[in-house]
């Protein structure tokens, strides 16, 4: 199976670098934003004729959510345009469309775990962008599976376990909030349950769905940032405050619990509870993560 990935140079698509070698029956072309700008049509095009491939995962995207606010026009170029245009291409191709989406096409008003069946509802320019290029990708025709997932961290890029760990090395005390809950994912067991799924598709028969996919389990930020300083042996305090003390530019969900109900009765995975993988990838790398 061929697989062109996008925006390869960001956490997730790094982390699709890092387990790729551990598929041999997939083969993979790594595009980042430097070598493909998913906005250009005639590079996009170019990539496609290259590399034939069966399928392009998307993991190109706008994804600071202040900077989307502050300039909506990259935004909606990148996360609607570019994701229209990724899908125009695997439709004229005859090639399957991974999108990879955000937990942020919901409100965040439910008490009750997100299903894919629930209406979106997304509120500021990173949720709308999101969600229109879903749209658009839906009503393409061309063969699709959207993949929506929770908190996403790894050993690469910016995340939030990244600035927990720094912030914590430098300080005695760091204030996270406990009025929000999610479902942190860790980005690569998110990469091998997405070639799980592919490995899925291999006869090409063409698809078109939307799932939900992080972590099994459910935390406040303050668990999560909490969990990160125990994991890692520091000594620092975390202390529990409400969103109210952190004013920040676009709207965050309140509640950003994913069902993964639909993607492992389909596909038969078996998750990991977001405290062990978080765990894991702690203890992995206690020399220290990734910066690039
Ligand atoms: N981060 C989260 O918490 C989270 C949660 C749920 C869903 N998601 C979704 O998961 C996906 C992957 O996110 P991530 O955390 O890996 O994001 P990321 O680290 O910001 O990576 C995104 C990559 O896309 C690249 N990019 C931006 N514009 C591009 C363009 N026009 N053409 C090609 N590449 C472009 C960026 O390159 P530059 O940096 O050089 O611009 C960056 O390398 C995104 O769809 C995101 O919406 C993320």
């Amino acid at each position: 199976m061929n697989i062109l990935v996008t925006g390869s140079g960001g956490q997730l698509g790094s982390e699709f670098q890092a387990v790729a070698a551990t598929y041999p029956e997939c083969i993979f072309f790594f595009y980042d934003h430097s070598n493909l700008d998913i906005c250009d049509g005639p590079a996009v095009e170019t990539a496609m004729e290259t590399c034939r491939p069966d399928v392009v995962i998307n993991c190109a995207a706008y994804t600071s959510v202040d900077n989307c606010e502050k300039n909506p026009v990259l935004a909606y170029s990148v996360n609607r345009d570019g994701a229209a245009l990724l899908a125009e291409n695997a439709k004229r191709h005859g090639t399957l469309l991974l999108h990879v989406s955000s937990y942020y096409v919901f409100d965040g008003c439910s008490g009750v775990p997100y299903k894919e069946t629930d209406q979106p509802n997304p509120e500021g320019v990173y949720a709308l962008s999101k969600f229109q290029g879903e749209e658009l990708i839906r009503n393409s025709g061309a063969s699709f599976l959207i993949v929506r997932a929770g908190w996403l961290y790894s050993s690469f890029g910016k995340n939030f376990v990244k600035t927990i760990l720094r912030y914590s090395k430098e300080r005695e005390s760091i204030k996270v909030v406990f009025d929000r809950v999610g479902s942190p994912v860790y980005a690569g067991d998110f990469a091998r349950a997405i070639i799980s799924m592919l490995n899925h598709h291999k006869d090409g028969d063409p698809c078109a769905a939307t799932y939900h996919l992080a972590n099994e389990g459910v935390c406040s930020w303050y668990d999560f940032a909490e969990s990160v300083v125990r994991f890692s042996g520091l000594s620092c305090k975390v202390l529990p405050v409400e969103s109210s003390d952190f004013p920040v530019q676009g709207p965050r969900p309140w509640y950003s619990v994913l069902n993964n109900a639909a993607i492992k009765r389909d596909y038969g995975l078996e998750i990991p509870w977001w405290q062990d993988s978080l765990e894991r990838l702690l203890l992995k790398n206690s020399n220290g993560l990734h910066y690039r």
